[in-house]
């Protein structure tokens, strides 16, 4: 018996497993990163861009839950502009002294107001698909910043002989190549206040980076402190070496 069931269980473990992925993505395309490397932090203008890129474009379907207005004061904007970006959201409060609800601007202390009141509501007006939240999206998807930046500008024609179903659109960045997300840029979408050209590339590096901040925005501090740590760990090696020599010192 119990023979026979570990066979079974070593027939399940090793069984080959079904094709995945019919068709297999595009390698992902990267960029010059300002975060990258043991020693690498946020380019706060080029976040900043990318916050209008959200704010502009994404938030329409998208939300932010995770910050809050106040977090983008981090990202070198004044009180009031940040003010200024939650006054134009409405937020449900209250019970007010007559014990009804009401809606009010938002506010620093509030987080980003999502687009939708629900997930239903959000895929009843995205024929079906849920728009994810993009909070944590950079670590929630393989390769983080670069599928962000090639997800955006992964958007084609489809090749010969492939049908796109109703409502959904070929991009050759997204598992399975039907993704019901349109694409969501076009050159000078956006404009941006310092002068950079708000290309379809620049706008996806940019919006990539400010994600990548939403999702991580204290990297540099934990770069810094790993550094601090393996400096730390240097000394101390030496300190214990200069110690063990002492002491055997008269041992032969
Ligand atoms: C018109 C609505 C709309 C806009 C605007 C929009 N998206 Fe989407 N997005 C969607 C929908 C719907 C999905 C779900 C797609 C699916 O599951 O097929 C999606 C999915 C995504 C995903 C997840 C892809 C995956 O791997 O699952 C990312 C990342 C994303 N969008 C980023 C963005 C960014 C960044 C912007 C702004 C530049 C943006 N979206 C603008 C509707 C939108």
């Amino acid at each position: 018996m119990r023979i026979l069931r570990l066979a079974l269980a070593a027939a399940i473990a090793f069984a080959p497993l079904p094709a995945l992925a019919a068709e297999s993505t595009a390698p992902l395309l990267t960029s010059d990163w300002s975060f990258a490397g043991p020693f690498g932090t946020y380019d706060l203008p080029t976040a900043r861009r990318g916050l209008q890129v959200y704010a502009e474009v994404c938030a329409a379907c998208h939300g932010l839950k995770l910050v809050a207005y106040r977090n983008l004061i981090a990202l070198g904007l004044t009180d009031d502009e940040a003010k200024a970006l939650a006054a134009k959201a409405e937020v449900q409060d209250g019970p007010d002294d007559a014990g009804a609800m009401f809606m009010r601007p938002a506010v620093l202390a509030d987080r980003f107001v999502p687009p939708f009141p629900n997930d239903n509501a959000s895929r009843a007006a995205n024929g079906g698909s849920l728009p994810p939240d993009l909070s944590l999206i950079t670590k929630a998807r393989k390769g983080g910043a670069d599928y962000l930046y090639s997800l955006l500008q992964g958007y084609e024609e489809p090749p010969a002989g492939v049908t796109v179903a109703p409502g959904m659109n070929y991009n050759k960045f997204f598992a399975g190549h039907q993704i019901a997300m349109p694409a969501p840029l076009m050159d000078d979408f956006v404009q941006y206040a310092d002068g950079t050209k708000a290309t379809v590339q620049q706008m996806s590096h940019d919006v990539a980076e400010f994600l990548m901040w939403a999702a991580e925005p204290h990297l540099s501090v934990r770069k810094s402190i790993g550094f601090g740590v393996m400096i730390f760990l240097v000394l101390l090696t030496g300190l214990f070496y200069a110690t063990k020599r002492s002491v055997w010192r008269d041992v032969h």
